[in-house]
């Protein structure tokens, strides 16, 4: 396989919150295997902005020390190209100091794009100190990440800020979800294929089950976890944005504002959840690992690190069929994938005691990133008609060859599309007050009942309940493995 990399246009990115945890661990990471791919041309430019004193050379040294721990491929006279294109201006959001200087940096010519990795309480600080200083124009791009607020309110409220600001054009809110391969892969396997879109309804699908599976727990950022919990932090943005890439409508074409309206029609038709459709977890604690409440540090903590729900779509496609969805902490694997479960033949010419089967396709989005297709075949050798179902598998790694295993970083996929002037993979701000719009009432149902989250076993696939859930409408989850 030859991979294609079409250099971008020259640019200027300035990173505030330069120096924190998202720029060492994701965004400095992500523009180094760029620039070693050919991607980043060799004149753009990238200054870091924060607080702290740092100069060209101390920050250069601190992005070393990044790649050192985040890319510890990396070939040294790599490191010392990229980082020939750094620079660090020491700035006060709130204030004038650094802004000067942060301006003359800026060069004519090329496009500018600036990355707000800063808590979103400062999104109208620094908005408005680029125009002030001169520093935004009509082209420019804002990059902005989650959480994208807390509730509707606060969502409404950053979006006036930046819509008060910029155009919604060149506003580009991240969610890493929609940076993966395999997310963008839902889109091709669904409309690259002739085979799947006509059975993609209600009339063939029984049901859709999206996992999103994790080992780690939430020591070192529990402070912001128990304020979120699963349905913030994970729910309402990645699995949302999951599931509406797997339900939504064919765009008439990949064109940023076509996708996006097809997303937003699905989260728009989301029924109101039942409370006894959505069961809520935290992790327990073993010999070796804490408890969620140890972690959160608050030993009377009721925000769950796992919840699993049942939703209806209320739409042609899909009314009728149910979407399963779990996500949690501390659990068995890691593990994300779609299963689409597809009826049963609507008549069995091979008689009952073959028993039933089904045509499975899963989507594993990480890790071992791929798709099977369970299909039913004769079990070889003689005995007469006995039925199998066997997987028809389609490991990207062992599809595609060695390149495939290379899988890039989301953010790779997503800074190149800010400097492209691609917004087909962010979300737009219809979009998340959409979602945010449909999260509100469930989490205030809860709270107004004060919900407590069941305990589940650290390394277990998470409460009980979560599994009775199918299992009332005689149905199971895939097994969480990886
Ligand atoms: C983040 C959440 O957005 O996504 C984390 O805040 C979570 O809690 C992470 O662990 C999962 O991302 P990934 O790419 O590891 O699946």
């Amino acid at each position: 396989m030859v991979s294609r990399v079409i250099p971008v246009d020259s640019f200027d990115l300035v990173i505030f919150g330069g120096t924190g945890d998202l720029a060492r661990r994701k965004i400095l990471p992500a523009l180094f295997r760029r620039f070693v791919a050919g991607q980043m041309p060799e004149d753009a430019r990238i200054v870091g902005a924060a607080r702290s004193d740092l100069d060209d050379e101390g920050y250069r040294a601190f992005v070393r020390e990044a790649l050192a721990e985040f890319v510890p491929k990396a070939e040294a006279p790599d490191v010392d190209a990229f980082v020939g294109a750094l620079g660090y201006v020491p700035v006060d959001a709130r204030g004038t100091n650094g802004w000067e200087e942060l301006a003359k940096r800026m060069r004519d010519g090329v496009i500018r794009a600036f990355y707000l990795s800063v808590g979103p309480g400062l999104f109208g600080d620094l908005a408005e100190r680029l125009h002030q200083y001169g520093m935004a124009d009509a082209d420019s791009r804002i990059v902005v990440e989650k959480p994208f607020g807390r509730d509707l309110e606060s969502a409404k409220a950053l979006n006036e800020v930046l819509v008060g600001a910029f155009d919604e054009s060149q506003i580009y809110r991240i969610d890493h979800y929609l940076g993966k391969e395999t997310v963008q892969n839902l889109m091709a396997v669904r409309f690259g294929n002739v085979l799947f879109e006509p059975l993609w309804n209600s009339q063939y699908v029984d049901h859709i089950q999206i996992t999103v599976a994790e080992t780690v727990g939430v020591g070192g950022r529990g402070g912001y976890y128990d304020k979120s919990g699963a349905m913030r932090d994970m729910v309402q943005n990645h699995l949302m944005q999951l599931l509406c890439l797997i339900a939504m409508e064919p765009p008439s074409k990949f064109d940023p504002d076509a996708v996006r309206d097809e997303k937003l029609k699905v989260i728009r038709a989301l029924d109101p959840v039942a409370h006894h459709h959505i069961v809520r977890g935290q992790y327990s604690e073993t010999k070796d690992t804490a408890s969620y409440r140890e972690d959160a540090e608050n030993p009377r903590s009721f925000t769950e690190s796992f919840i699993a729900m049942k939703l209806g779509i209320s739409n042609w496609r899909w009314a009728g069929t149910p979407f399963y969805l779990r996500t949690g902490k501390r659990l068995r694997a890691r593990s994300s994938e779609i299963v689409v479960v597809f009826k049963d033949a609507p008549h069995s010419i091979f008689g009952a005691d073959q028993g039933t089967h089904r045509n499975v396709l899963t989507i594993q989005l990480q890790p071992n990133e791929g798709m099977t297709l369970d299909v039913t075949i004769k079990e070889p050798g003689p005995g007469g008609m006995r039925l199998l179902d066997v997987p028809l598998d389609m490991t990207f790694a062992e599809a595609l060859g060695p390149e495939a295993e290379e899988v890039p970083d989301a953010y790779e996929r997503l800074i190149m599309d800010v400097i492209r002037g691609n917004q087909t993979l962010f979300m737009r701000g219809d979009e998340v007050e959409a979602a945010w719009a449909w999260t509100d009432p469930l989490i205030a149902a809860w709270q107004a009942r004060n919900d407590v989250p069941q305990p589940y076993d650290t390394g277990s696939s998470g409460p009980e309940d979560a599994l009775m859930l199918m299992h009332r409408d005689g149905r199971r989850w895939r097994d969480i493995r990886e």
